[in-house]
């Protein structure tokens, strides 16, 4: 009673909590949901867009990660976050924050990542992140901090973990620390002292509001790269990294740089000079260069000018980099230079002048550049070459796309004797001279895209180390002048011919029937796309020479017709497209020499039939690709490679009828992966449930039968036999006249007219019995005729009434063969009698002549199965009038007389054979 009692109060003051708690609740949480959803197998708890205006603190005490973004939560403080120890990442970001107590993280000595970025903050309390020395990452973008918060590295007089050896120095090793977006105004030296001791993979400075560096500023900054990226900086004071080692890579991008201003290097210690590899300056406004610009910048590799506002250099801009490798003065105003204007950067290899206004080169400009081995004047516009000789006879790369030079001689390229990747694409109109390689003949690499007009004249016949070359995209038909063009460019591996609007007989020259590549004996690859070989077919021997190619490119050339000659000895060949032509058959013995093609791709032809032998050589192929033809059926056993591991078939108008159950089956085999299965379908003369259906519904079990090959060879069996008895049929009477006759000259006899009544006998009803059966005759038979079928006149009652003066069996032939019916009496003693069976066998012969139905068999007794003769028991089965007389039972001889009426009324035909 008393427990119940308790329950009872309980539970109205937990309602009333529940109550009161409710109303609180609603009035706090119109839209939000203040609950942290917490996930316990990670540690992490999630506490972003609560609408919070305080860090929850109730949350499971050993959170690894804990985010509290996107709420309006203002102070951290002291407490907020003492209840979790083990917290490795924080993220506090997009808050209102401008408040941190100087101990808000001292309990979170694991602290690796701590996001603060989108907050009000403004000043950081100097011990904040003194107990947090496994920091490694530092997110403070997007708030109004005015310096460089010095709340990192002064941790190393308190930090306790002293004994902890390498982890004794706080943050040494700082991934990143991120200031952007800030108001840092400007930086002083002493501002990075207090981060001494840290190393940063990236430290953050873009977008603050630095207007200017001072001498040595970084000396403390331990950061692999800083970016000080979009600040305002107007003057570039070269002495700013004074003193500093640690500095691999500086960006100051985009920061409204005019002048950069050299440091007096001789005032100095060179152990001060700056260890920067890599400059970055582009998208300044730097108008020149001053002599000795970086001057003690001894370390420095890559200097990036691009983007600037450069129109002239001093010859002596780039002194004192003595280790200066790389140099972009791309995308600036440069017409002209200095003679060697690069001379005393001694390492330089790279310059790169691209997009600049040059109208003439002038290879002095690089006198003295002796390591000089790339040269970049994409899109310069450059009109000329003067035709001086290049003093930097190491150059191996020379870009030359998109200018508008018009002419390239032998003079062009003088003492360029190492000169080994030429492009000179994209210039119109261009001159291309006969001799225009002669000086640089060890060019390997030639790339001339997109020219206006060439003419081969034998120009690279001699060209024993050129191993690469493009002339595709031709705007005019390439003009090929003699045979023998590449007769000692024996190095070739690469040739692209593609758009060079050549013609079938281009390629094999028509008087010496030579192929046009003959002499390549090491071309890997062969690229001809996009050209007009509409007679295609008659260069069968285009392609025989070029034993070592690997690669055909034939894509869209218009080719119609294949000589199955064509790719006869490319036995080396792994990649042949004739894909986008309008090819409709390819003969069985085009592909038989391609033992190692893997690829093959015959995509938007017009082929409708794949021949079953094809594929038979093709033992390595392992990519087919058919999409996009008329194929509407693949005959069985076509023979498909073993080796194939990707077909691509869809796109043609598969006909889904049993034709194609064998491919079907194929497909099943799953062996090879089918691409574009959805666009794999039945056409529209398909079986009518299957149209437009994709090939994979078409189940031919269940339209085809199980055996599709049996049913057809039963079906022509049934055909045949159906055939020949037709044919029999329709020579019956032919046979049966010839028989007549024959038997007509033996017997001598009255024709015979089928179908006639009873009355057009001669005898209208023949009884053959045994003697010893006469009885029967008499007593039963007799009587009934007359009584019940006077109408009978001739009737033959056994053997008494045969034809006198007639041989035995001939009378008995002629008695049947004039008689309307036979009828036969049976019992145990007549099948054992020899004469009497051989009257059945006669008349059963006679109405196989005849094919109608004139016996009935009238059983005196029954007769055993056994006993009874094998032509009798056929007689039966085959449903043969016969009646069974009852000796004592009136009714039952009623039936059988009846019956016997009935029978005698018509001779029916029959359907089959008796075999006698
Ligand atoms: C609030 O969020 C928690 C965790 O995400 C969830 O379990 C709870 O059902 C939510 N409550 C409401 C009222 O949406
Ligand atoms: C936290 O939850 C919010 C939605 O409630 C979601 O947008 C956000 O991605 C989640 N944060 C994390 C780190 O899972
Ligand atoms: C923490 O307290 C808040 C109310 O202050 C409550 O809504 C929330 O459910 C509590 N969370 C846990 C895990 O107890
Ligand atoms: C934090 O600041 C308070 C005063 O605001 C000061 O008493 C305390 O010593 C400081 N703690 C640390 C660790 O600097
Ligand atoms: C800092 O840590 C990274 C791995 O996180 C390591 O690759 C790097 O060498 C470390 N740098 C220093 C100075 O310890
Ligand atoms: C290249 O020019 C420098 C001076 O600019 C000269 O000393 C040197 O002999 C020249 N070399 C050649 C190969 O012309
Ligand atoms: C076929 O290649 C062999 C070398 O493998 C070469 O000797 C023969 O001349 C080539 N046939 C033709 C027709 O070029």
């Amino acid at each position: 009673m008393m427990a119940v009692y308790a329950h009872a109060i309980s539970f109205v003051v937990l309602c009333g909590f529940t109550l009161l708690y409710g109303v609180v609740m609603d009035h706090t949480s119109i839209t939000l949901n203040h609950t942290c959803s917490e996930n316990s197998s990670d540690h992490s708890a999630n506490c972003s867009y609560r609408g919070l205006t305080s860090v929850p603190r109730n949350l499971s005490h050993d959170l690894r990660s804990f985010y509290v973004s996107h709420n309006n939560i203002s102070m951290l403080l002291d407490k907020s976050f003492v209840n979790y120890k083990q917290l490795k990442t924080l993220d506090a970001s997009y808050n209102s924050i401008y408040l941190i107590e100087n101990e808000t993280f001292h309990a979170l000595l694991l602290l690796k990542v701590l996001r603060l970025h989108r907050n009000s903050i403004n000043v950081l309390p100097i011990s904040l992140l003194e107990k947090n020395v496994h920091l490694s990452s530092i997110i403070l973008h997007h708030n109004i901090l005015e310096g460089i918060p010095h709340i990192v590295g002064n941790n190393l007089q308190t930090t306790q973990f002293a004994e902890d050896g390498e982890n004794a120095c706080g943050c040494k090793n700082m991934s990143r620390f991120d200031l952007s977006f800030n108001k840092v105004g400007s930086l002083e030296q002493g501002d990075f002292v207090a981060l001494r001791n840290c190393s940063f993979d990236r430290f953050n400075l873009n977008n603050n509001d630095i207007k200017s560096l001072s001498r040595a500023v970084f000396t403390d900054l331990q950061a692999v790269h800083l970016l000080i990226n979009y600040i305002s900086l107007a003057e570039f004071y070269a002495d700013s990294f004074l003193g500093n080692k640690a500095i691999v890579k500086v960006t100051i991008i985009c920061s409204g740089i005019r002048s950069i201003v050299p440091m007096n290097t001789s005032e100095m210690p060179r152990d001060l000079f700056p260890g920067i590899t890599k400059l970055y300056l582009s998208r300044n406004e730097l108008i020149t260069i001053p002599k000795y610009a970086l001057d003690g910048f001894e370390k420095l590799q890559l200097l990036d000018i691009s983007s600037n506002r450069l129109s002239s250099l001093q010859n002596e801009s780039f002194c004192g980099l003595k280790s200066l490798v790389n140099l972009d003065l791309s995308a600036n105003k440069i017409k002209s230079l200095p003679r060697g204007s690069f001379a005393c950067a001694e390492k330089l290899e790279i310059i790169n002048l691209s997009r600049n206004d040059i109208a003439v080169l002038d290879p002095r400009w690089f006198d003295g550049s002796h390591s000089l081995s790339t040269l970049a004047f994409y899109q310069s516009n450059i009109h000329e070459i003067k035709t001086i000789p290049w003093n930097s006879t190491n150059l191996q790369t020379l870009n030359l796309i998109s200018n508008k030079l018009n002419s390239v001689t032998k003079n062009t390229f003088v003492g360029l004797k190492n000169l080994k990747f030429l492009d000179i694409s994209m210039n119109n109109p261009l001159e291309i001279s006969v001799d225009a390689f002669e000086e640089t003949i060890s060019l390997k690499k030639i790339i001339m895209q997109n020219l206006s007009k060439f003419t081969m004249t034998g120009s690279f016949r001699n060209m024993h180390q050129l191993v690469f070359l493009d002339m595709s995209y031709l705007r005019s038909r390439l003009e090929i002048t003699s045979c023998g063009q590449f007769s000692h460019t024996s190095a070739l591996r690469t040739l692209n011919l593609s758009k060079t609007n050549i013609k079938a007989e281009d390629l094999v020259q028509f008087k010496s029937n030579r192929s046009l590549f003959s002499g390549l004996v090491s071309l890997y690859t062969l690229k001809l796309q996009h050209n007009l070989f509409d007679d295609f077919h008659q260069v069968a021997n285009a392609f025989t020479t070029l034993w070592n190619l690997r690669e055909l490119d034939l894509f869209e050339c218009r080719i119609q017709q294949i000589n199955s000659g064509i790719f006869g000895n490319l036995t080396s060949l792994t990649y042949l497209s004739l894909a986008a032509n309008h090819i409709r058959i390819i003969p069985e013995k085009a592909f038989q020499d391609l033992q190692n093609l893997r690829v093959l791709k015959l995509n938007s032809n017009s082929i409708t039939v794949i021949e079953k032998q094809l594929f038979s050589r093709t033992h390595s192929l392992q990519n087919l690709y058919l999409q996009d033809n008329q194929i509407s059926t693949i005959e069985p056993f076509t023979l498909i490679p073993q080796s194939l591991k990707v077909l691509i078939i869809a796109k043609n108008p598969f006909t889904c009828t049993c034709q194609l159950a064998w491919f079907s089956k194929w497909l099943d085999k799953g062996n090879t992966k089918i691409d574009l299965r959805n666009e794999t379908r039945c056409s529209s003369t398909s079986f009518k449930l299957l149209r437009d259906q994709t090939i994979w519904s078409f189940h031919p079990k269940d339209y085809c039968g199980v055996n599709i090959y049996l049913i057809v060879g039963v079906s022509l069996a049934i055909v045949t036999v159906f055939s020949l008895s037709v044919l029999a049929y329709q020579k019956r009477w032919w046979l049966n006249h010839k028989l007549f006759l024959l038997k007509l000259a033996i017997i001598g006899y009255e024709e015979i007219i089928e179908n006639q009544g009873p009355e057009d006998y001669e005898y209208q009803l023949n009884l053959m019995f045994r003697e010893e059966d006469e009885w029967w005759t008499n007593d039963c038979m007799k009587p009934f005729l007359q009584g019940r079928m006077p109408h009978l006149e001739h009737v033959v009652f056994g053997d008494n009434d045969l034809h006198p003066g007639s041989f035995y069996l001939n009378a008995i032939y002629d008695v049947i063969e004039n008689s309307y019916k036979t009828v036969l009496l049976l019992n145990n003693e007549s099948v054992e009698d020899t004469w009497f069976m051989t009257k059945l066998r006669m008349a059963v012969e006679h109405m196989n002549d005849t094919k109608l139905e004139k016996i009935i068999l009238i059983f005196l007794e029954d007769i055993d199965d056994d006993h009874l003769p094998y032509l009798v028991r056929l007689l039966l089965s085959r449903n043969k009038p016969y009646l069974l007389w009852v000796d004592d039972d009136e009714d039952g001889q009623e039936l059988f007389w009846a019956k016997f009426e009935k029978s005698m009324r018509t001779n029916r035909e029959m359907n089959n054979v008796i075999p006698v």
